[in-house]
């Protein structure tokens, strides 16, 4: 029979509709039987709309029942019918075509389906690893379905408001060299030069900046990034950055700029205002008061410091931390290097008193993780007038209760969380990540509620006790706040960036920092992270040689799209926002890659595969 093309999709038909003719294209979602009455639901991208195949069909109709009942899931089908109001019973005011159903006279079969491996429901828990296989049948769940039209809307909204403040979208290669930085880089062979490889670009951090020189003093791009580094949830060997670059700017216009476009996609998107400025912290202030440099601000609880306490009560182990914190941040500074001292750091819990012993051990677990020794806790006992401190250290504080609850902002039915240690990072780290326990434990993590937080003044360099030398805390290539310019070399621990973070509900969503421009700051930076002048030059020759042309003062930031989407969705995964994404070990169940080429391919490219004794032996015993 032929093609039945549609006149109407399955989410357009409306009460308004009834009486019309219509053809319907889409596939089977359910299929009802009722005693000689068959109910269908329709399905395609638009949404779902009830047919209803009667048993008072004409005879000449009688192929209708045939087919009818011929129809399993996921069969691809075409039908015509009349629009019908439902009877007032069975209106479905959940569907947005609830009010109708169509009564169909003719049907055809466009495509049959095998039987299928999960059922086309977000709830059906199918394993990841064959949701990833059948990705296509994944993606016609409703979920992803909106999903990926969420995605889509986000890149539309980005390319709307960055095309309508003058931002050029400009495609740069992902054929470049390598210069592996962080991660490290996909490799192409090259054919024509034996021996020679091309990188997939980590960003375009250094073409982007080479734009800048070039004169495109606004740019912007929905740029796909490589990088070879142990997958985690929100992280994927393929991913998207909206990258952007400015010249003549400050960090000020980079922010302003920012909170303009997220502005922007989540009117558009998900209809919410957010806030015309972000929250700000220092980098210093997040990890004090959260342990982290990419706290989640949906819920408060802040890290208090408990040091000023810590002398008037008995608490050994705690005078031990601060002291040895201290004895140990003398001996540093005689070398010329500048440690935090040591840190007793407290959490309180609002009306958690009730928290048994074995609920504290598992919060204490989350601190070991993190190195601390352990997780030291009391109560607030007694009344609003006269708070007492029982419980854990409680005892070792009695003398000092009333300065200390109130001092913490605690009440009587709260548990009082503390870590110690001789370095104050690990008091810090390790009660953050107890904290952030806490917000999952106790609910806090409202997925509809979008806290956002610039996180400012990085370390520009951090040390690498492995390798024994500094390296570039975010990358080589961004400037250091100019007060510091003059002490670069002498102090590289206390240098501050102009580096930039965005978080949103704890994750890094964005990143970026102010540029260096100068080819003499560039030199300096180079020599101290230890790369040396000629390797400098063999790596970024070609970004040096372009700043020594009049190169523009610029910055620029990379929210990371896939990141974005997924917390707008509500999701813990980027896999949920991506088509088509890499399983937690890199690989592509669907199309089976990466997968093994043949000789030919690999002479080629002038390349032989280095077995392993592993390999040898299975092939051994193929
Ligand atoms: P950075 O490396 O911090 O900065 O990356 C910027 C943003 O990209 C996202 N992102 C990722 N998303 C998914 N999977 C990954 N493996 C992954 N890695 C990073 C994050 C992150 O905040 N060139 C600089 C930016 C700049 O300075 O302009 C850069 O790439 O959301």
């Amino acid at each position: 029979m032929e093609q039945l093309k549609r006149t109407a999709d399955c989410g357009a038909l409306r009460r308004q509709d009834a009486g019309k003719t219509v053809v319907l294209n889409g596939w089977v979602h359910r299929k009802r039987d009722h005693g000689g009455i068959t109910f269908i639901n329709l399905r395609d991208r638009y949404g779902i709309t009830q047919v209803v195949v009667g048993e008072e069909a004409p005879a000449e109709c009688s192929d209708l029942s045939v087919l009818t009942a011929e129809l399993r899931n996921e069969y691809c089908i075409a039908v015509q019918g009349t629009v019908c109001l439902r009877p007032d019973a069975m209106v479905n005011p959940q569907m947005p075509t609830g009010e109708i159903e169509v009564a169909a006279d003719t049907l055809v079969i466009l495509n049959r389906s095998e039987a299928l491996p999960f059922p086309i429901d977000e709830a059906s828990g199918a394993r990841e690893e064959l949701r990833l296989k059948y990705r296509y049948l994944d993606l016609r769940s409703g979920g992803m379905q909106r999903r990926i039209r969420l995605r889509h809307e986000v890149s539309f909204a980005v390319r709307e408001w960055m095309i309508r403040h003058g931002f050029y979208e400009i495609e740069t290669p992902t054929f470049i060299k390598s210069t592996p930085e962080g991660a490290r880089d996909y490799l192409v062979p090259s054919r024509l030069y034996p021996g020679k490889f091309y990188a997939l670009p980590q960003s375009p951090q250094l073409y982007k900046q080479i734009l800048m020189v070039a004169g495109f003093d606004k740019y912007f791009q929905i740029a796909r990034c490589y990088r070879d580094e142990d997958a985690r949830g929100d992280r994927q060997p393929e991913f998207t950055q909206i990258d952007i670059e400015m010249s003549f700017v400050d960090r000020e216009d980079i922010l302003t700029m920012t909170e303009g476009l997220l502005g922007y996609v989540f009117k558009q998107c998900l209809n919410r205002e957010l806030p015309p400025r972000f929250t700000r912290l220092s980098y210093e202030e997040a990890q004090e008061r959260y342990g982290t440099d990419k706290p989640d601000l949906r819920f408060e609880m802040p890290l208090q410091d408990f040091g000023p306490y810590v002398a008037a009560g008995g608490f050994q182990s705690f005078k031990d931390a601060l002291a040895k914190g201290e004895a140990d941040k003398q001996a540093a500074a005689a070398k010329g290097i500048r440690l935090a001292g040591g840190g007793v750091k407290a959490l309180v819990v609002p009306g958690k008193a009730s928290y048994s012993r074995k609920q504290i051990e598992e919060l204490e677990a989350q601190a070991k993780i993190y190195q601390a020794q352990g997780l030291t806790w009391m109560k607030v006992a007694g009344t609003e007038a006269a708070p007492v401190l029982e419980g854990g250290v409680g005892k070792f504080f009695a003398g000092n209760a009333q300065a200390i609850i109130s001092g913490l902002g605690a009440k009587p039915g709260d548990l009082i969380l503390m870590a110690a240690d001789a370095r104050r990072k690990i008091a810090n780290t390790a009660l953050g990540a107890v904290r952030s326990k806490l917000g999952r434990d106790l609910g806090l993590l409202d997925p509809g509620c979008f806290a956002l937080v610039w996180i400012l003044d990085f370390p520009l360099f951090e040390f690498n006790e492995t390798e024994n030398r500094w390296e570039a805390a975010h990358h080589m290539f961004s400037a250091p706040q100019e007060q510091y310019l003059g002490s670069l070399e002498q102090d590289p621990g206390s240098v501050k960036g102009d580096l930039y973070d965005l978080v949103l509900n704890g994750y890094e969503t964005a990143s970026g920092s102010i540029r260096i421009h100068d080819p003499a700051l560039q030199k300096r930076i180079f020599h101290i992270v230890g790369l040396d002048p000629q390797e400098a030059e063999r790596k970024f020759g070609f970004l040096t040689e372009a700043f020594k042309f009049g190169a523009p003062p610029h910055g620029g930031i990379a929210p990371g799209l896939d990141r974005l989407v997924m917390l707008m969705a509500g999701e813990t995964s980027i896999k949920e926002v991506i088509p088509f994404p890499k399983n937690s070990f890199a690989a592509s169940p669907l199309d089976d890659s990466p997968s093994e080429v043949d000789q030919k391919q690999l002479a080629e490219l002038h390349l032989s595969i280095l077995r392993t004794e592993e390999t040898k032996k299975e092939e051994m015993e193929k």
